[in-house]
């Protein structure tokens, strides 16, 4: 599979769950925190997969977008501190709605500029052949994820 429609599709799944959380009654306690929790492992193999294997590959291929990855790291830094907080929230606590919504609204707004500058440019450097073999090995990679979003390596960024 082409690593940008992947990475695409990753997108895609997340703000799915992003619409059933905000689409969740406000009580409704047991079913946000299935949903945190599904947006946690989506989110953490998503940043693993782009860290290892993407976000190094295309700034190597397209060196003038060096900012943007750095940039990129330091809004996953974020989400993975958020989600490794909202872990031990309890979804009743009054914070718990306001630390999501927060943390929709930085991953999309990291998604936009992935997908709308970005990629763009990346899909331009690369050949079809690239994208392909890069996107075969994060399709791969994405069992070797961890669960623990301050495992991965923006955590410690
Ligand atoms: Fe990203
Ligand atoms: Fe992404």
């Amino acid at each position: 599979m082409d690593a940008i429609v992947l990475l695409k599709e990753d997108h895609k799944t997340v703000e799915a769950l992003f619409k059933r959380f905000e689409q969740a009654g406000e009580r409704a306690h047991v079913e946000k925190r299935k949903i945190v929790e599904t947006i946690t492992k989506e989110l953490v193999t998503h940043a693993y997969i782009e860290e290892e294997i993407f976000y190094p590959a295309a700034r190597a291929k397209v060196p003038a977008t060096g900012d943007h990855v750095l940039e990129s790291v330091e809004e996953h830094h974020v989400v993975v501190w958020m989600l490794s907080e909202l872990k031990d929230l309890d979804p009743a606590d009054e914070r718990f709605t306001a630390k999501v919504t927060v943390l929709m609204e930085n991953v999309r707004h990291h998604v936009k500029e992935e997908e709308q500058d970005w990629f763009p440019q990346v899909r331009a450097a690369m050949g079809r052949k690239e994208l392909q073999e890069l996107g075969e090995r994060m399709a791969k990679a994405k069992t070797d994820a961890p669960t623990d979003p301050l495992a991965v390596r923006s955590a410690r960024s």
